[in-house]
């Protein structure tokens, strides 16, 4: 099957088969992963999730995904039942377990657990927690540019399903992609409320403009990490940046775009809704980003 292009583009890697997984206190092989078809999560969408990434022996940024998770599961008064503490306990345990170094990314994900009954009620989750780490080796290299389509889904609003929430139920996201890919892009760019470009469907959105660095006001998106460290590191550098309300007419005539996240750290955008963004190549302030995220990310990691 070709790579799908999308910001969580990567090559394959056989020794993904053979990973093992945290699953509720237990390392265990990849096909003896599974969970009841009684999960919260599963039946539901009803759980929170965290994706970490591991450069040079150093899980990044680990007390913003911690702080993000605890502060979810509170939202969703789900009491995992292990300290802040516990949690990293799991993550190195994991990475041991895996013999991982360096390039490898994490997916944690906390459920209300399994169900008495299949209904909602959460008072129906008796059983505890689920808690899993899924941990693949990926290598981080740029990635290739991709295009982006406009489509009618939104992200929730704070008071529907808050955006930002990292939740399992990600349907809207997913409907967004579809309805992308179905307009021949890679991934959906994604309005607010009152029409002012917001997000991707898995990624923060920025647009470059004259040298000026702009994303979004932050208030219908994911607050997130990779987002905010790009938004520091500007301001660190001189590099003007704005959270500010912009339209599709700003960003078709932008000089560059670019999306960030965890996994991908920052994706150059090279066509929107048919128009080609800039020379359709990541651009010098993309690529200056980039390179000023990768010291940093060198810095945290000797610390
Ligand atoms: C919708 C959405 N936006 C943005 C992000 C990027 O957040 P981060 O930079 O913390 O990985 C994610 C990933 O969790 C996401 O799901």
């Amino acid at each position: 099957m070709p790579d799908k292009m999308s910001t969580h583009q990567s090559e394959d890697d056989a020794r993904n088969e053979n990973i093992l997984i945290y699953l509720n206190g237990k390392i265990v092989a990849k096909d003896q992963a599974v969970v009841s078809v009684y999960d919260s999560g599963f039946m539901l969408g009803d759980g929170v999730w965290e994706g970490l990434r591991l450069y040079d022996g150093t899980w990044a940024f680990l007390d913003d995904h911690m702080d993000r998770l605890f502060q979810a599961m509170k939202a969703i008064d789900l009491n995992m039942g292990l300290t802040r503490e516990g949690v990293i306990g799991a993550l190195l345990e994991t990475q041991k377990a895996n013999g991982f170094t360096t390039d490898a990314h994490a997916r944690m994900m906390v459920t209300r657990g399994v169900k008495a009954r299949p209904f909602q009620h959460p008072g129906l989750s008796r059983s505890g927690p689920t808690f899993t780490i899924i941990m693949e080796h990926s290598r981080p290299k740029l990635p290739r540019p991709i295009r982006l389509a406009t489509v009618p889904h939104m992200r929730g609003l704070p008071m529907t399903q808050d955006p930002k929430l990292n939740s399992h139920s990600k349907l809207n996201c997913i409907l967004a992609c579809i309805a992308a890919e179905k307009a021949g892009a890679d991934e959906a760019l994604m309005l607010d409320v009152n029409g002012f470009v917001n997000t991707t469907n898995a990624c923060n959105f920025f647009i470059v403009r004259k040298g000026e660095v702009w994303t979004s006001t932050g208030d219908y998106c994911m607050n997130g990490i990779t987002r905010q460290k790009v938004i520091d590191l500007c301001r660190a550098n001189n590099i003007p940046v704005f959270e500010r309300n912009f339209s599709l007419v700003d960003t078709y005539d932008a000089d560059e775009c670019f999306l960030t996240g965890t996994f991908g750290a920052q994706t150059p955008v090279s066509q929107i809704d048919g128009r080609q963004i800039g020379d359709g190549k990541a651009g010098p302030v993309t690529l200056r980003l980039r390179n000023l995220y990768k010291e940093l990310v060198a810095r945290e990691a000797v610390q």
